[in-house]
């Protein structure tokens, strides 16, 4: 609301200084949010420039879009979201490094250590790191809490659909991984062998996600997605 609008408001009413200050801290909260996400945003943004194409500030603005809109869905604190979203991969080792696996968990005491400067409660900062920690597929585990279930869905989504496939064989490329296996490249009669194979990742992960997403709008998304590629193996079998 305007400020000249509360003040019309309450100008002829007793309790005028109390409201008109209620209301500035207001604004001044909501000001000071918004140039807090701001400076964590400029952090995060200078921290990312060396990770890879799959892992870097576009895969952090795509989560954010994804994370914005489960969200507001959910009626969740978007201010905790978007602070999770930042610093989730603020850790990210190559897939190929044996540190791989702690990505999520260095994230999370990392993210701990960035918000300790930032204005959040601890309790905040506690539920942020957990999300932080949970949200990776080879944990294995859903979050306990709505900030950590709407993270590891906003993550999973970018995982999914056309991204999904560039993210997949850019991953793959840097690996010099080769695109599939010649003999089954479709895994239709052996175990999936993602760390051999590029489309052996779709059936070792990938096409299994749709059924691990938490929340409504998080799923709708992943099954639109997930039908993306599918086609995409469909077109694939027929030229190769
Ligand atoms: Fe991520």
């Amino acid at each position: 609301m305007p400020f000249s609008v509360i003040f019309d408001k309450f100008s002829s009413r007793h309790g005028i200084i109390y409201t008109i200050k209620t209301s500035i801290y207001k604004m001044n909260l909501h000001q000071r949010t918004k140039l807090e996400i701001k400076k964590l945003r400029e952090h995060v943004e200078k921290r990312l420039t060396q990770n890879d194409a799959a892992h870097d500030f576009e895969h952090i603005l795509r989560v954010l879009k994804n994370a914005t809109k489960i969200a507001r869905k959910e009626k969740a604190s978007i201010r905790m979201i978007t602070a999770a979203v930042l610093l989730h991969d603020i850790v990210s080792y190559k897939k190929s490094d044996p540190r791989s696996k702690n990505s999520s968990s260095v994230s999370a005491e990392k993210a701990r250590e960035t918000l300790q400067r930032y204005d959040f409660s601890q309790d905040e900062i506690n539920i942020i790191s957990d999300a932080i920690r949970d949200h990776s597929f080879s944990r294995g585990i859903t979050p306990k809490t709505l900030v950590g279930k709407i993270l590891q869905d906003a993550d999973r989504l970018d995982a999914l659909g056309t991204i999904g496939i560039a993210r997949t064989f850019a991953v793959s490329g840097a690996e010099k991984r080769p695109f599939y296996n010649s003999d089954d490249p479709f895994c239709k009669k052996r175990t999936p062998d993602d760390k051999s194979w590029t489309l052996d990742h779709f059936y070792k992960k990938l096409l299994l996600l749709e059924k691990t997403m938490n929340t409504r709008t998080g799923k709708i998304e992943a099954v639109k997605r997930t039908k993306i590629m599918k086609k995409f193996l469909d077109e694939l079998k027929k030229e190769i």
